[in-house]
């Protein structure tokens, strides 16, 4: 893995829970110092506090904090909700001009950004999920022709020190939403059932929960592990007429591929939405 450091001053505007996934990252492998972090919300001065004093970084929300910070930073990560990051660029654009942007914001697009920014800088649109906060992420991300080497190159490792991050063109970056984006929330929601019908067949709460989360991670460690297929595994584990091919046979009755395929394609799709609705903001914007 990619644990290059960085010589670059990343501030992160945004001061949530992503933004703090990815600087316990940037701190924990080393690819940043606490010096070189700047952190900034809109008002919640409670939780900059606690920030600096978890990692020793620097934050503010006064504006004269948000302009030095911006003003000093190579990288800002933009960390905000899809909803308030109009607003934000908007409000920032004279203080951006030789920054690389990263925006870590589902649905919002490389050429809503750069509209909204009102000049072409170099940006870095990305899709990371909810267990990068834990050093497991899986990101995919694709960069403006502006990007340069180096940059690009920091900002590889920056994701990479939460996880696996996969470059792509950004059109495949809402199936990266439907895969990886999405993909903790359906894996949560198989596991909610196997724990259900664990229970109403007369395991206590405790044992259903335990074994299927140990059965989780134990098959994806597998795949990892072996470098087999998921579905050569899938094969070596189902014994003709066993427990197994009675289990899958009913998941197929059900029609379970199609469903989880519809999903994955149908979460893609809901993200393009997302997107042209942030970008039709932009546009009614400017022109109320
Ligand atoms: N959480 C995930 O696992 C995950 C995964 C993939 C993508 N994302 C994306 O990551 C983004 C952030 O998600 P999150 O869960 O970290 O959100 P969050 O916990 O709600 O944090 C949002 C942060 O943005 C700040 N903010 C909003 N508007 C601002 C402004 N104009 N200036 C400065 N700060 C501003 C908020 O400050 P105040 O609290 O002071 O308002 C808050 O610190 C979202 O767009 C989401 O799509 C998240």
């Amino acid at each position: 893995m990619n644990t290059k450091s960085t010589r670059f001053n990343i501030c992160f505007y945004g001061a949530g829970s992503m933004a703090e996934a990815i600087v316990r990252g940037l701190i924990e492998r080393q690819i940043a110092s606490p010096d070189q972090i700047s952190m900034m919300n809109r008002t919640n001065a409670g939780r900059l506090q606690e920030l600096t004093e978890r990692y020793g970084v620097r934050t503010g929300n006064r504006p004269e904090d948000k302009e030095a910070f911006l003003r000093e930073a190579d990288i800002i990560v933009l960390a905000m909700k899809p909803k308030d990051a109009i607003d934000a660029l908007q409000s920032a654009s004279q203080l951006i001009d030789r920054q690389l942007i990263i925006s870590v914001i589902a649905g919002l697009s490389i050429s809503t950004m750069r509209k909204a920014i009102g000049q072409s800088v170099a940006i870095a649109r990305t899709m990371p999920n909810t267990s990068s906060t834990i050093g497991l992420g899986a990101t995919g991300i694709s960069f403006s022709k502006a990007v340069n080497v180096e940059q690009k190159s920091s900002a590889l490792s920056m994701f990479q020190a939460i996880g696996i991050v996969h470059e792509v063109d950004e059109a495949q970056l809402d199936m990266v939403t439907g895969v990886s984006g999405s993909g903790p929330a359906y894996v949560y929601y198989f596991m909610e059932q196997m724990i259900a019908a664990g229970i109403e067949g007369g395991l206590s709460e405790e044992a259903a929960k335990q074994l299927t989360v140990q059965t989780v991670v134990g098959a994806a460690q597998m795949v990892v592990h072996t470098g087999e297929e998921p579905a050569q595994l899938r094969r070596k584990v189902t014994s003709p007429n066993g427990t197994t091919q009675a289990a899958l046979e009913t998941l197929d009755q059900l029609h379970f591929p199609e469903a989880v395929r519809k999903a994955v394609k149908r979460a893609a799709e809901r993200a393009g939405e997302m997107g042209q609705a942030i970008s039709d903001s932009l546009d009614t914007g400017a022109k109320g």
